[in-house]
């Protein structure tokens, strides 16, 4: 089989995407965060959505607007309503007791992550907290639309007013799934949790959005909500958490831990990797020298192309940003956050432009350019970095073969072709950067 379907896709992010592990205490949500509009209004428990002519349907519906079995969906084939379970099981009761946390299904630590969490006086009568990360942990608390939300005649301006969490939107939907999927100062996972043995967080909005989708897309969906495109959402998911990487670097308390800054926030090979030594070499978008453990760039990178195919100019002006941010870790902790500010400032304007900008059949042409001038003049001489080109190649070409902005004729090479730029980076000891530099110019040809 192919190694460009959703599933392969995911099993293949797990070694390298960004991975954040936090702390997770009791976090203070900043006025703007995802808990802070999650958790605003009272949780009722997905039980209140559950009824049959709700949301509880056993089949899905002809005719309606919506599935109407979202909650047998949720609750038969998505992970999010077994992840209470998870942390009941041996694995997770293992990774608890080496960090000291006693039972993991009472330990803030993981249930700020593994079930929806308000707090206690935001709990309504059916909440129940082995429900797992139930409909209103990515809906937002139900109390003032739960009644409101079936009248279709009022506008969805008024639902949203009320509570509801635009998932639709693209930059909204990142930064909700990111806050579990990758962490932010509210949701903490850290190097310790990940020295415990919890396995690593790997996300891609695009893949992870049809997984297990209790939603599709079509017309009428367009109609109520606007278009989806799995490209932009690929795009931003890139920029989403490359802001989120520097919200936690910027964050005095969770993103040090002693001394030494999270360790998560940096590129994990840059430690563990083989002492056998002369694998170094120069990467000009660092500017680094060997030896130098350096910050996690690949969101970067990635957000980089994005925003090249919409903004040239804006993409050579991250690079630079980026590359003063690598060099100011080399000076102080004090001008590493001036270089972060500046850093998120631009990725955070850029953002809405990115999410407005209307991502053609032409993109993966535009995408690869970029990555390829990268390529050329050695950037991809780490072994991270390449990686993160393989699957950025390949969630793009996925993300056209769903929104069928490709015909079948041109898929099947593409598809071979990224095979064979991922078969590159599938050894990381046997990588080398000039195989992987032929195959980019291989794919870069076979898009045209
Ligand atoms: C409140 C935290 C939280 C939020 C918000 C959240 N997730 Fe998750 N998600 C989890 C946890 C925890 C798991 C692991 C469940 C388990 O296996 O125990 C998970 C698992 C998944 C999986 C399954 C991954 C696999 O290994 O197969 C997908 C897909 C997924 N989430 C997609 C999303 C998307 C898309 C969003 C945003 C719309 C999102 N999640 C928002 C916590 C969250
Ligand atoms: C920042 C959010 C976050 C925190 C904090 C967190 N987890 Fe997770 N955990 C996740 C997500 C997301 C996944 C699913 C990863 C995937 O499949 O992509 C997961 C997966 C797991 C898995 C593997 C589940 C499976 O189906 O294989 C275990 C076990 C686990 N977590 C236990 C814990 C324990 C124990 C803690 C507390 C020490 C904890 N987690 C804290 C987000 C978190
Ligand atoms: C992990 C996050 C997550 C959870 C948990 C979740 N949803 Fe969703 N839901 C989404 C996303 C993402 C979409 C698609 C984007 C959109 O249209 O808002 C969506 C869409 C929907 C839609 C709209 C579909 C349309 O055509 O407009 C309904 C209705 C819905 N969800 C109901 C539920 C119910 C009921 C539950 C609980 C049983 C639930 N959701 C649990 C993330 C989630
Ligand atoms: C600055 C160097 C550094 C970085 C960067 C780093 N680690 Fe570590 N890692 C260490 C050290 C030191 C240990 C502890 C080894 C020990 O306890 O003997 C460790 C331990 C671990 C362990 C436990 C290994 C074991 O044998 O039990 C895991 C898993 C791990 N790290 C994963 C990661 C991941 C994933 C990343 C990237 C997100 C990462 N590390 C980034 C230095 C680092």
């Amino acid at each position: 089989m192919s190694a460009l379907s959703r599933s392969a896709i995911r099993s293949s992010v797990t070694p390298v995407l960004g991975v954040l592990l936090l702390w997770a205490a009791a976090g203070s949500a900043t006025a703007d965060s995802v808990t802070a509009a999650i958790f605003e209004h009272a949780h009722l428990g997905p039980a209140t959505c559950a009824s049959s002519t709700c949301h509880g349907a056993n089949q899905r519906a002809s005719g309606a607007r919506i599935l109407l079995n979202e909650y047998s969906v949720w609750q038969q084939t998505d992970p999010h309503a077994r992840s209470y379970a998870t942390l009941a099981g041996k694995e997770s009761r293992a990774i608890a007791a080496k960090l000291g946390l006693g039972d993991p299904t009472t330990a803030p630590a993981c249930l700020t992550c593994h079930v929806d969490h308000p707090p206690a006086d935001k709990r309504g009568e059916k909440f129940l907290i082995s429900d797992g990360v139930g409909c209103e942990a990515c809906h937002g608390g139900a109390e003032q639309w739960i009644s409101s939300h079936v009248d279709s005649s009022r506008p969805r301006s008024a639902t949203l007013a009320e509570g509801l969490y635009p998932t639709e939107d693209p930059v909204a939907r990142a930064k909700l799934c990111l806050s579990c999927h990758m962490g932010t100062p509210d949701r903490m996972i850290t190097h310790e949790i990940m020295g415990a043995g919890h396995p690593r967080l790997s996300f891609e909005l695009d893949t992870f959005t049809w997984l297990n989708p209790h939603y599709e897309i079509d017309a009428d969906y367009i109609e109520r909500k606007g278009e989806f495109n799995g490209a932009r959402d690929w795009g931003i998911g890139q920029g989403v958490a490359a802001s989120n990487l520097l919200e936690i670097l910027l964050d005095e308390r969770r993103g040090w831990h002693g001394i030494f800054p999270e360790l998560v926030l940096f590129d994990c090979h840059a430690c563990h990797r083989p002492m056998s030594g002369n694998q170094w070499g120069p990467r000009p978008g660092t500017g680094l020298g060997p030896g130098v453990v350096r910050i996690n760039d690949s969101n970067l990178v990635m957000y980089r192309h994005v925003l090249a195919v919409v903004d040239r100019a804006a993409a050579d002006d991250l690079g630079q940003a980026t590359r003063a941010l690598h060099q100011a870790t080399l000076a102080s902790r004090e001008r590493t956050f001036a270089a972060a500010r500046t850093l998120r400032a631009k990725i955070e304007a850029s953002l809405p432009r990115v999410a407005a900008h209307g991502f053609g059949p032409e993109t993966l042409g535009q995408v690869l350019d970029s990555m390829l001038r990268d390529a050329e003049r050695g950037e991809f001489r780490d072994f991270a970095a390449a990686e993160q080109a393989a699957l950025a190649a390949q969630s793009v070409v996925v993300a056209f073969e769903s929104a069928r902005q490709l015909s079948e004729e041109e898929a099947g090479p593409l598809r071979s072709a990224v095979d064979r730029l991922y078969s590159t980076v599938e050894k990381e000891d046997a990588y080398r950067m000039a195989s992987f530099t032929d195959a980019l110019r291989g794919l870069r040809a076979t898009a045209r």
